[in-house]
């Protein structure tokens, strides 16, 4: 009995010693690989929460004069997560054209998994044949130049809506992007659906709201997984699960709307071509995809048109509106562009668009200042890769600071200066071709609403500056405007922008 009792005792001592063992090499090995490893600078970091205090209010502000000490690359710790944060032309430039398929993949966060049907939509799924089939037939057949065209009658319509709006507010100040905002989430959802039933337009925005309210919350959990349940105590994972059920219930009745012979007549009565609805359901039907998807994955997508496409949109139209107004040599100049090409037509059409390239160049000027996405949504490495001579790990989280490079003074000339002449003459694109410029995103993540958004956008700014005088109200100087933003998952003005407005004509 004796004997057994010290032959366990010996067996627990000699299991003890090689667990002891073995910890010991895991640690060394680690220790001795990160040491050998040559990481990018990284600021002091805080446990727990490693440098996730330091962000403040406008992270790409703060990540900004972060990188001005540490280099166009630094390693902060989110939480757990190793973040790699980019801050050049030149650094984007490796992350999504020389390694971009290193990069390519999305974390899968908590938060974005609950609202997005497990991350089966495009912008929050992590990289794979499945999403790269998808997002394809985003780009060739939901938003394509054919298809963007053919809402034009949608366009044109709304903008009708708006002006008139505009032209009752005479002798009062308005709040121009509230209208211009409206006029926006009809445009998308009539691509999206066809017709608009009273009431939807309200509801869409606070379910819009409802969205980014918790989109915009820092999930402890997706950064400190061991303190998840902190997410469920204070409420986010509850209010997240009410967003999306209220969201998904939405999109539920109007899409069985549409599978009834009704819906679909009633849409290509305001279309020309097909809805959103109806190329995601005919894609099943007709095989185009390759693959069937089934409803969630059609929630998952339309719910990346709406939350992707329309205060982006919007936020960014609106930004332009107060560049011309703190700058009436340029808006002048814009109104004379669009008088010449509109030869006393009341209205500008999209076919005028082409040849307003001052309208253009205004436009990229304006939103190389104020991008709506100053902060390109995270990706993710995942294998271990070598950038610009440090070594990155696989599973890494990057975060590229398009709105630091916009203002980088070693890409720009006078960065913060708003000239649009400078931009007529280049050939800088919407596509990301040009690293210092990514508003829209590059490599095989860019933003597939390019074309959408544009003419939305060339569309309603023309129009409000042929047909009106904008001024501030209260006597207020074109110097005096609030440039204050509201960092939010787009970024947009932290104030109304209250203009009072007068006839050209
Ligand atoms: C001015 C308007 C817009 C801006 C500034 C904008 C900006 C962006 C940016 C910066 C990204 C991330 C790109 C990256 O990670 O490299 C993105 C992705 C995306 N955008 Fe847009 N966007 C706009 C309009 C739209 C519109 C109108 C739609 C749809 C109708 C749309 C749908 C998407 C989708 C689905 C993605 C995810 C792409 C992916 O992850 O592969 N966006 N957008």
């Amino acid at each position: 009995m004796e004997n057994v009792t010290s032959l366990q005792t010996f067996l627990l001592i000699l299991f003890l010693s090689i667990m002891l063992m073995i910890l010991i090499s895991i640690k060394w090995i680690s220790f001795h690989s990160k040491n050998n490893k040559n990481l990018p600078p990284s600021p002091q970091k805080f446990p727990v929460i490693g440098n996730l205090h330091q962000l403040g209010s406008s992270p790409h502000r703060t990540l900004q004069a972060m990188s001005q000490k540490y280099g166009q690359l630094m390693l902060l710790n989110f939480g757990s997560v190793p973040t790699l944060i980019a801050s050049s032309a030149e650094s984007a430039q490796e992350i999504m054209k020389t390694h971009d398929l290193v990069f390519c993949s999305r974390p899968k966060l908590r938060i974005p998994s609950i609202l997005f049907y497990d991350c089966r939509d495009v912008a929050f799924s992590p990289y794979g044949e499945r999403v790269r089939q998808l997002k394809s037939f985003m780009v060739t057949h939901l938003l394509s130049n054919v298809q963007v065209k053919s809402f034009q009658n949608v366009r044109e319509k709304e903008r009708g809506f708006m002006i008139r709006a505009l032209e009752d507010s005479y002798e009062s100040s308005v709040d121009i992007g509230e209208l211009v905002h409206s006029q926006i989430v009809k445009i998308v959802y009539k691509a999206a659906f066809g017709r608009m039933k009273d009431g939807v337009e309200v509801k869409l925005i606070n379910l819009l709201n409802n969205y980014t309210n918790v989109l915009m919350v820092f999930g402890v959990g997706s950064y400190v997984p061991w303190l998840s349940w902190v997410d469920q105590v204070t409420g986010l994972v509850g209010k997240t699960k009410k967003a999306a059920k209220e969201f998904d219930e939405f999109l539920e009745g109007v899409i069985e709307e549409h599978v009834n012979q009704d819906g679909m007549e009633h849409s290509r009565i305001i279309n020309e071509g097909l809805t959103f609805i109806e190329v995601l359901l005919n894609a099943n039907k007709d095989g185009t995809m390759g693959f069937t998807i089934d409803k969630d994955v059609v929630k998952a997508i339309l719910l990346d048109v709406f939350v992707g496409g329309i205060d982006t949109t919007s936020k960014s139209t609106e930004w332009v509106i107060c560049e011309l107004i703190r700058h009436p040599r340029v808006m002048k100049k814009l109104q004379h562009e669009i008088t010449e090409t509109v030869q006393g037509r009341s209205m500008v059409a999209e076919e005028d668009l082409e040849k307003m390239h001052y309208l253009k160049a205004i436009i990229k000027k304006s939103m190389r200042l104020h991008m709506p996405a100053p902060l390109l949504a995270p990706r993710i490495s995942t294998q271990d890769v070598k950038l610009m001579g440090y070594d990155i790990s696989a599973g890494t989280q990057v975060i590229i600071n398009s709105w630091a490079i916009a203002r980088d003074p070693n890409f720009w000339e006078e960065p913060e200066e708003f000239r649009p002449e400078r931009f007529v003459e280049s050939s800088i694109s919407y596509k990301g071709v040009n690293y210092g410029w990514l508003v829209f995103g590059g490599g095989r993540r860019i933003c597939p609403g390019i074309q959408f958004a544009g003419v939305g956008m060339e569309l309603a700014i023309a129009n409000i500056v042929y047909k009106f005088n904008l001024a501030l109200p209260k006597g207020l100087k074109p110097e005096d405007l609030d440039m204050s933003e509201k960092f939010s998952i787009s970024v947009g003005r932290n104030t109304p922008l209250l203009v009072t407005i007068s006839p050209r004509f």
